[in-house]
């Protein structure tokens, strides 16, 4: 398999495009995406549905550019989304309203008039309370709302604590004692519609285990949800397919095709009766793009020695919240001869929590030096913040030997964009 980002005499290229041409037109940090590469992901999934009534929903979380949504749209993909903003984006890229499934254990009325009234597949219903607001939006619209429960499977997904969703402590979704009475439920009222059953285990899953469990998990249910009555259309087995994040890792993760084929295994014969949705994000777009900024300043103490780089938890969070792993990369090769140091990688924001990497074994970088952070397609940039008063990092796109800016960096106007003072501050000058 060609690799999106590779080295071409001694420069790290993204596609055609030797990433220090891009470090000399856009100002540092910024992301940067391959085309081909988020494309090829997303047709690996794709095709490993081949042959059945599939759909890949996109989720929107991972990273909700429109430049990306848009071009995945053109690939025919589905969206998940948790917020009326999500489906305002996935709307506004062109993504059908029947491809649109909507998530969340907060969905507000004004969430679900939003998708309701733009006639999506269905809610994904994370309680029975929920069905209660749902009904009554429904009715004040008098209309019928499609939904599905997001069922707490109980699967060990063996990822992060935050990132586990399916465990019996899991705030998502409802526990199994209670999913035939939620459909019982639904069929029993002419304001809602059992369309699906959904469940989304984890994030970060490296093994087709929980896959497998979860695929014969829900084929159980099905026959005992079906016993009530309920005629179901689709079956979303949500996503939280696992990616590498050390590239000498000897523990490989598996492939989209091969997560695919587990839960499909799991589940059986059912296959052939129901539309099979999965949400795949991180797999689609974390390995798809980089963050690329510089070292500001070198610094050593008694302790440690500092790479003070001008990537902050703002532009990056996933280090400081999870403690994620991520390969750091100088955008032009070493010379030879160059001995490695152990470095804390850190950014300029005023916490001691803002750190890239600590500790870690890097070649020497000089102050001015750029360098990426692989791997951070997805929950970098939609999860970058304002924090320290410092505007969000641009956003760039490669394909082939092109390249343009997708999304600009903001500006200093923008930082206080909204912001107004009121009456009692204006009219009292003391
Ligand atoms: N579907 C649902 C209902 C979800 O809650 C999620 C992610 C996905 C699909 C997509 O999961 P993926 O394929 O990307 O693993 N901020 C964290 C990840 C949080 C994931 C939340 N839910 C991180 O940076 O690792």
């Amino acid at each position: 398999m060609e690799e999106s980002f590779y080295r071409r005499s001694g420069e790290i290229q993204c596609e055609e495009v030797p990433i220090g041409e891009v470090v000399d037109q856009v100002a540092t940090p910024f992301y940067l995406y391959s085309y081909s590469e988020i494309v090829r992901r997303f047709k690996e999934f794709r095709e490993s549905l081949l042959g059945y009534d599939g759909l890949v929903c996109y989720a929107l979380k991972a990273n909700s550019c429109k430049a990306i949504i848009s071009l995945l749209s053109k690939q025919e993909a589905g969206a998940d989304v948790v917020s009326k903003g999500e489906l305002y984006r996935a709307l506004k890229a062109g993504i059908p309203p029947k491809k649109i499934v909507f998530a969340g254990v907060g969905k507000t009325e004004e969430d679900i008039r939003y998708a309701l009234r733009n006639e999506i597949i269905g809610l994904n219903v994370e309680s029975l309370a929920e069905l209660d607001t749902i009904e009554d939006v429904a009715a004040a619209l008098s209309t019928t709302a499609p939904v599905a429960i997001r069922v707490l499977p109980d699967i060990e997904s063996s990822t992060h604590p935050y990132l586990s969703t399916g465990d019996r402590s899991s705030k998502f979704g409802v526990t199994r004692d209670k999913v035939v009475r939620a459909y019982r439920r639904i069929v029993g009222s002419d304001l809602l519609e059992a369309v699906g059953v959904h469940a989304h285990i984890g994030s970060q899953i490296r093994s087709i285990d929980p896959y497998r469990k979860l695929g014969k998990f829900l084929s159980d249910l099905l026959e005992e949800i079906k016993k009530v009555g309920a005629r179901l259309q689709y079956v979303d087995f949500g996503g939280g397919f696992g990616i590498l994040e050390r590239k000498n890792d000897y523990k490989m993760v598996p492939s989209p095709g091969e997560f695919i084929e587990a839960l499909l295994n799991g589940f059986g014969q059912a296959a052939d009766d129901y539309q099979i949705l999965i949400e795949p994000g991180r797999s689609i777009i974390g390995p798809s793009g980089v963050l690329v900024g510089k070292v500001v300043r070198r610094k050593r103490s008694k302790e440690k020695n500092f790479l003070i780089t001008d990537i902050g938890m703002n532009d990056f969070i996933r280090p400081s919240l999870y403690d994620s792993y991520h390969q750091l990369e100088p955008v032009l090769e070493r010379e030879a001869g160059d001995e490695e140091e152990i470095v804390d990688i850190v950014g300029p924001v005023c916490e001691t929590g803002d750190f890239i990497a600590r500790d870690r074994k890097m070649p020497p970088l000089k102050e001015g030096e750029s360098f990426l952070v692989r791997d951070s397609g997805a929950y970098g940039r939609s999860m970058a913040s304002n924090y320290n008063s410092r505007p969000r990092p641009p956003e760039v796109m490669v394909r082939g030997g092109e390249y343009e800016i997708v999304r600009e960096s903001e500006t200093l106007e923008d930082l206080m964009e909204g912001e107004r003072l009121p009456a009692f501050i204006q009219d009292n000058e003391n």
